[in-house]
Parts: structure tokens; C-alpha cells; sequence
């Protein structure tokens, strides 16, 4: 059973642990202390008090944004995204916002078929949003309606 809490600056060495294995261009360690410094909602979600997967997302103005959704690489593949994503879906909705914002790599696949299966429209396209080993890669921005 996965439960959920919010991130503290004591789960960051554990959360890194993960976000260096699941992206070749990871967040930095100052990224995440930024974003719980900001008040993002960063949440990490837990099985026998094991972070399994995080999730980051910033809300303002009726807008929420899911900035960060990663699962750790041996747990991948369980169904443990999807019932985050519905989580950070569900919060979104309670702050209250109107649309969920994120944004994906063209290249990722997987990602991709899990927001469209939630929802999630792509509404548009950001040139040269990530860096990639071989100069840079474009993010599709997905959305998805709320209300
Ligand atoms: C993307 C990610 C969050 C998905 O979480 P997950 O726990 O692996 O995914 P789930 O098991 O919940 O599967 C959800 C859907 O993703 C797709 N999917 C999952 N694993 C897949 C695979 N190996 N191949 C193709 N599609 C796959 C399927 O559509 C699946 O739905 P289905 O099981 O109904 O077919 C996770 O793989 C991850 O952390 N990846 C690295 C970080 C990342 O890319 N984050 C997203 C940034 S935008």
C-alpha cells in the first residue's frame, strides 16, 4: 500500500538517489530545496517507509503545474506512476485549480502514454526545452482539464 507524505530536506539524499537514475539530466539537489523552500507541493510516496516514487507540483492563480513525477527504476512498470499521477490529479483539483500543466520529452514514450491515457491533451511544443546528450530536445506541453 502506497502512502503519501510531504518531501522534507531529510529525503533528499533518498530522492536523489532515485533522480540520478531515472534521468540522464537529472535535478539538481538545489532544485528540489528550492522547490520546497517555494511551498511546491513535493510529495514522496512510501511502501514500508521506502520512497518509491515523488511527485512536485506548483499551483497559483487557478494553474497547477506537475514539474516533477518519478518512480524509482525497480519499481517501474507496477502501476505505481499511474497511481501518482491521480494522486497529483486529485490535489490539483482540491487547491482548487482549472488545468494541470506539464511537460515531457518528445523521446519519452512511456510518460507520454500515461498522460494521454489519464487525459492529457498536448497542447503545444517548447523547442529546445531539455538538454540531451547530443544538444538539446523538445518538450511537448501536455494539459489536462479540471474542471
Ligand atoms: C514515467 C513513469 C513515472 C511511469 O511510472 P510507472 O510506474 O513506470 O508506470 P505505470 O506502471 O503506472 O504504467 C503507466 C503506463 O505507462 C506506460 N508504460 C509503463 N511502462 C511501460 C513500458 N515499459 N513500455 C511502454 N509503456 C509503458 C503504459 O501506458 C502504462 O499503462 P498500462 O500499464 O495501462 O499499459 C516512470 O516510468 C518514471 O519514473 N520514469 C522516469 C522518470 C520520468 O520519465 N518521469 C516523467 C517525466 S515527464
Amino acid at each position: 500500500m502506497l502512502s503519501d507524505r510531504p518531501m522534507a530536506d531529510a529525503d533528499l539524499p533518498a530522492v536523489m538517489r532515485i533522480e540520478e537514475q531515472v534521468y540522464p539530466h537529472p535535478w539538481s539537489r538545489k532544485i528540489f530545496h528550492d522547490c520546497l523552500r517555494t511551498g511546491y507541493e513535493c510529495l514522496v510516496y512510501e511502501a514500508s517507509q521506502e520512497i518509491l516514487a515523488y511527485s512536485v507540483m506548483s499551483a497559483a492563480a487557478g494553474e497547477a503545474h506537475l514539474l516533477n513525477l518519478s518512480v524509482h527504476p525497480q519499481q517501474q512498470g507496477n502501476g505505481l506512476g499511474r497511481q501518482v499521477l491521480r494522486r497529483v490529479i486529485q490535489r490539483a483539483r482540491e487547491k482548487p485549480a482549472d488545468t494541470l500543466f506539464l511537460e515531457v520529452r518528445v523521446s519519452n514514450q512511456v510518460a507520454r502514454r500515461l498522460y494521454e491515457s489519464e487525459g492529457f491533451n498536448e497542447i503545444g511544443q517548447r523547442f529546445g526545452y531539455y538538454p540531451a546528450d547530443n544538444g538539446r530536445e523538445d518538450a511537448l506541453v501536455f494539459a489536462l482539464p479540471l474542471l
